[in-house]
């Protein structure tokens, strides 16, 4: 879906991105990690064309994008970043409704384009549809950003570090939701993050970044059993593969039929943020839904001894 073809961006005389080539299979998710400075947004931002590259080719379903006049590009392409960008003056409904209404779509379409989005985002529309950005919380901001980026079903989606600004039970619900949403849309989706946790669950592949260059491109569980530089070895952490192999596995298999205190995580959250949860809240179990329907719960001791066997 995605090509990069040696790829670089210079600003005045310094190398920000160097020779980056890339492809991103259709209905898949690439995160992008890296440390901060090492050229992640502006690689991004090169799919979109917000940044020409000096050098190089990006492609879309096979399209050189130099042949696509930005403005119409960006009406394929979503775009959701950090601190969600609202327009403050704007309901919701007008927030999520901007592209639709560049492209023409008539008033009915869109009011259920509307509807639909918030509900997926679980906001119920009459609550929501007619709120000003001011009076929703950092993390409904954060899915209505999503939920516009994503309104005119672009099959691209282009997301720099979406969930940055979230504390960590709303953003295991916000990455929950993108999967869950990303799964049932197959939308074709990159990431970019500095956070190695979120980089290893939500990527069906991760690009990892270094000072301009992209040092890996793998697989998650490639990546954590065979990190290909010193860099990406210090981006892991502490070595400690079971632990990292927790961000990968969900809840979804551990869950038992039971009771348990306090609000459901969703079956979508990783092995590893169910545990730190449970630490974190000070609950033995948890409560697990899907979709607002209580499934079961799981329980610390299984989670733990999930972590135990990598
Ligand atoms: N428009 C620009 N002009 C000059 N330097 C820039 C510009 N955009 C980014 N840079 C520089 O490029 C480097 C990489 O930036 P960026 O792509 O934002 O990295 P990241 O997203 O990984 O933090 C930074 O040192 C930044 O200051
Ligand atoms: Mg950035």
């Amino acid at each position: 879906m995605i090509a990069l073809t040696g790829v670089s961006r210079v600003f005045g005389a310094r190398a920000v991105v160097s020779n980056v080539s890339l492809k991103v299979e259709a209905g898949t998710i690439l995160t992008i990690v890296g440390t901060s400075g090492s050229g992640k947004t502006t690689l991004l931002r090169m799919i979109n064309r917000l940044v020409e590259p000096s050098a190089g080719t990006v492609r879309i379903a096979g399209r050189d994008i130099r042949d696509v006049p930005p403005h119409i590009l960006r009406r394929g392409i979503g775009y959701a970043i950090q601190g969600h960008g609202l327009f403050p003056h704007r309901t919701v409904a007008e927030n999520i409704a901007v592209v639709p209404r560049l492209l023409g779509w008539d008033r009915r379409r869109i009011a259920a384009r509307v509807d639909a989005l918030l509900a997926l985002f679980h906001l119920d529309p009459g609550a929501y549809r007619d709120r000003f950005p001011a009076a929703l919380s950092g993390g409904e901001q954060q899915r209505i950003g999503v939920a516009r980026a994503l309104a005119a079903e672009p099959p691209v989606l282009l997301m720099d570090e979406p969930f940055g600004a979230l504390d960590p039970i709303i953003r295991g619900q916000a990455q929950a939701d993108l999967l869950a949403i990303q799964r049932r849309t197959g939308t074709t989706v990159v990431l970019v993050t500095h956070d190695m946790d979120e980089a290893l669950h939500l990527g069906d592949r991760i690009a990892v970044m270094d000072r301009g260059r992209l040092v890996q491109e793998a697989a998650p569980a490639a990546l954590i059993g065979a990190p290909a530089t010193d860099f990406v070895r210090a981006l892991l952490g502490r070595g400690d593969r079971a632990f990292q192999l927790m961000a990968l596995s969900v809840v979804d298999d551990l869950v038992e039929p039971g009771p348990a205190p306090g609000e459901p995580i969703p079956a979508g959250t990783s092995v590893r943020a169910a545990l730190a949860e449970s630490l974190w809240s000070q609950r033995p179990a948890l409560p697990v839904s899907r979709d607002g329907v209580l499934l079961g719960r799981v329980t610390r001791t299984a989670l733990e001894a999930q972590g135990a066997r990598p």
